[in-house]
This record gives C-alpha cells, sequence and structure tokens, in this order.
C-alpha cells in the first residue's frame, strides 16, 4: 500500500518533527498565508531537486525563497544602499506577508533555486507556523505544494490528495487566509514590475515607494520574466470557461452537467432562477467582498473537479485590488492546453 504523508496538528512536537526531516534533507508542506509550499532547505541541493521531482516542475521555473526577516532577506541578495532602503520600506509596511521581492542574488543561492537567472524571489511570510519551522531551520525554498500547472493548495487536504504520497509530512494550518500566491516585484530591472498580481496591488507599492510600478500585463507570460507565469497554469482537471454578466455568454449548447460559479449568493440568487439545474449552482462568497472570493476560490476549483461535471463555469469579480490576481488566476485556469508555453 502507498504510504500517505502525514497531516500533523502544529504542535511543539510535531514542528520539531518536521524541522528534524527539513534538516535531513526531506520536503515537506507546510502552511503559508497565500497557499501552501512544498519547503526544503536551501543550503542543500538534495531537497531543491526533490522538490522539482516531486512537483513534476522544469527545471526553468525558478523558485521562492522563504525568510523570517529583512535581515535574512539581506544575507541573500547583492544591491546597492539605495535598493536596499526600498526594499526596507516596502517590508516594513507589506512585511511579513503575500509579497515577493526579485532581486539580484549572492553567489551562496543555488542556481537550482534561481534556475540559471541572476536574481532570487524571497519573501517574508506571515504564517505563524511556517515562521516557528523558519525560526529553527533557516531559509526555505518553496513552491506552492501542487503538482505542476495545478490548481494551488490552500488546505492540508489538498496537498494530501495531490502530492501526499510523495512526502512525509504536511503540518496542518487551517485553512489559508489570502487564498491565492504572493504578488511578485521585480525590482531588479529599471523599471519596477509586478510579475504576478497578489493581494498587494501596484498601486499599494506605489502608494508607499512613490514611483510608478509597472502593473502587471500578461506579456509577461511570454518574454519568460517569470518563468513560472505559463498562459495555462493552475488548471482544474475538468473544462473551465469563464463569464462576466450572464452564463448565457458562453456561446456553446451548455450541458445539464455543467456547474455554475457566481462571485456571489446574491448574484447567485438573481440569476439562477433562470437556470433549472439548482444544485449546480455555487458561488465564491456571499456578498461579492473580493477578499472572500480569493480566500475561496482554489478550494471550491478543487471541490468541483473531484465532482464529475462535464464543465465549470465561472463568473469573474471586477479587476480591481485583489480581483487582480482573481481575474489572473482564472484566466490562466480556463486557458487551452494547447496554449501551454512547454
Ligand atoms: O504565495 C506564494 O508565493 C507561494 C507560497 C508557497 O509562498 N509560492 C508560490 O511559489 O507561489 P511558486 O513556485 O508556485 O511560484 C513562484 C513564481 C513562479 O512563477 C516563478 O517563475 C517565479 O515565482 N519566480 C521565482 N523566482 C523568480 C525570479 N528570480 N525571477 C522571476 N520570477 C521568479
Ligand atoms: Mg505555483
Amino acid at each position: 500500500m502507498v504510504k500517505l504523508a502525514e497531516i500533523l496538528n502544529p504542535t511543539e512536537d510535531a514542528i520539531g518533527q518536521v524541522v528534524d526531516a527539513l534538516l535531513l534533507g526531506e520536503v515537506v508542506a507546510l502552511p503559508t498565508e497565500t497557499v501552501y509550499g512544498l519547503a526544503g532547505i536551501i543550503s542543500n541541493d538534495t531537497p531543491l531537486e526533490k522538490i522539482f521531482e516531486v512537483k513534476e516542475r522544469p527545471l526553468f521555473d525558478p523558485l521562492i525563497v522563504h525568510v523570517l526577516d529583512f535581515p535574512s532577506l539581506r544575507d541573500l541578495v547583492d544591491i546597492d544602499s539605495t535598493l536596499l532602503d526600498k526594499v526596507w520600506r516596502l517590508a516594513d509596511i507589506f512585511c511579513p506577508g503575500p509579497l515577493t521581492f526579485v532581486l539580484r542574488k549572492k553567489k551562496i543561492i543555488s542556481h537550482i533555486i534561481s534556475a540559471g537567472k541572476k536574481t532570487v524571489a524571497i519573501r517574508i511570510p506571515a504564517h505563524p507556523v511556517f515562521r516557528e519551522v523558519l525560526r529553527r531551520s533557516g531559509p526555505l525554498a518553496a513552491p506552492s505544494a501542487n503538482p505542476f500547472g495545478y490548481v494551488s493548495p490552500t488546505c492540508a487536504e489538498h496537498v494530501q490528495a495531490s502530492i501526499g504520497d510523495k512526502i512525509p509530512y504536511i503540518l496542518d494550518g487551517g485553512p489559508c487566509e489570502v487564498g491565492v500566491e504572493s504578488t511578485i516585484l521585480d525590482l531588479s530591472r529599471k523599471h519596477f514590475t509586478v510579475l504576478r498580481p497578489g493581494a498587494i496591488t501596484a498601486e499599494m507599492i506605489e502608494n508607499v515607494l512613490g514611483e510608478k510600478i509597472e502593473p502587471y500585463h500578461s506579456f509577461i507570460t511570454t518574454d519568460f520574466s517569470a518563468p513560472g507565469m505559463l498562459k495555462q497554469h493552475y488548471s482544474p482537471q475538468t473544462k473551465l470557461r469563464l463569464f462576466k454578466q450572464s452564463v448565457k455568454e458562453i456561446s456553446e449548447s451548455i450541458s445539464q452537467n455543467i456547474a455554475i460559479i457566481y462571485v456571489s449568493r446574491k448574484e447567485a440568487q438573481l440569476q439562477s432562477n433562470k437556470l433549472e439545474k439548482e444544485k449546480n449552482i455555487f458561488w465564491f462568497s456571499e456578498d461579492g467582498d473580493l477578499s472572500e472570493i480569493a480566500h475561496n476560490m482554489f478550494a471550491l476549483l478543487q471541490r468541483l473537479d473531484k465532482i464529475n461535471f462535464d464543465m465549470i463555469c465561472s463568473q469573474v469579480p471586477e479587476k480591481v485590488g485583489i480581483g487582480i490576481a482573481i481575474n489572473d488566476r482564472l484566466g490562466r485556469a480556463a486557458a487551452k492546453r494547447k496554449d501551454m508555453g512547454r
């Protein structure tokens, strides 16, 4: 019989057990405030290679390093004092939290982490369980704990169901608060650029630095600035189609066996009386709050993917604040497989 990862409550003993495994070169799943991460120590190439193996991730896609605080971040990057000051100002406001900085790396960062790039992506996560592990283990590389290209995990059970047969432990920190991956901010270019939208928007960053931040553009998908940002990503097995106002916008004839997701219960009530199969109607939130939609989005997609629907049709929220990230993830999840950049 296949041995599945143990899901551990984050007691003192369990954290000790997980840290021991990490220090021996194992990879384990840990909760962050965004999504669950698949973590390994950065001082040894074996766990880094294991991360790529477990996720079946292409080697061109670099990893994010997670550190406890600003001094630990500073130790890993090779930047001048002006840029360091800007990172400090952002970290002071947004960290610990869902913001990842791309900066010129020091040589100690393994080429496996940076996938041959001169930069490294670093973030200071907020989840108290991840932080307790970091305090004892030192910096950890951690991509999202899902097979490459699939929907990111926002609870321990999602990790167990997808890669549970490949890792020894999952520390259970409950459902992830934010629900979408961190904002990736590239500070290694002349014009600071958001490579992946998240809970912290370009506008929020501009307000702190007082300078223009290039917001996220989809061209980034093709120029390999963030190699993991492929056009098709975050995808359930079930075909996904998106609509803005009404599900009728989807032109192809809709079979009975589809799941329809509305952004809110309110919206579902407004529109679903026209739809026959009420049991196929779902919603991301009670009243359309964007943070609530982000928090629930991946979990609902994972749940519906286990039911045998022919298709999932999802409404998309407005593109403001974290709504930009929600639109980005849903757009990639709905992209056709032939569009994949690999
Ligand atoms: O919220 C998050 O960021 C989660 C949690 C676990 O921390 N992590 C996460 O990692 O989403 P991952 O590996 O699934 O996505 C990392 C993204 C990839 O698209 C990768 O290409 C990009 O970060 N990335 C990593 N290093 C980079 C670098 N040096 N330059 C540009 N993009 C980079
Ligand atoms: Mg990922």
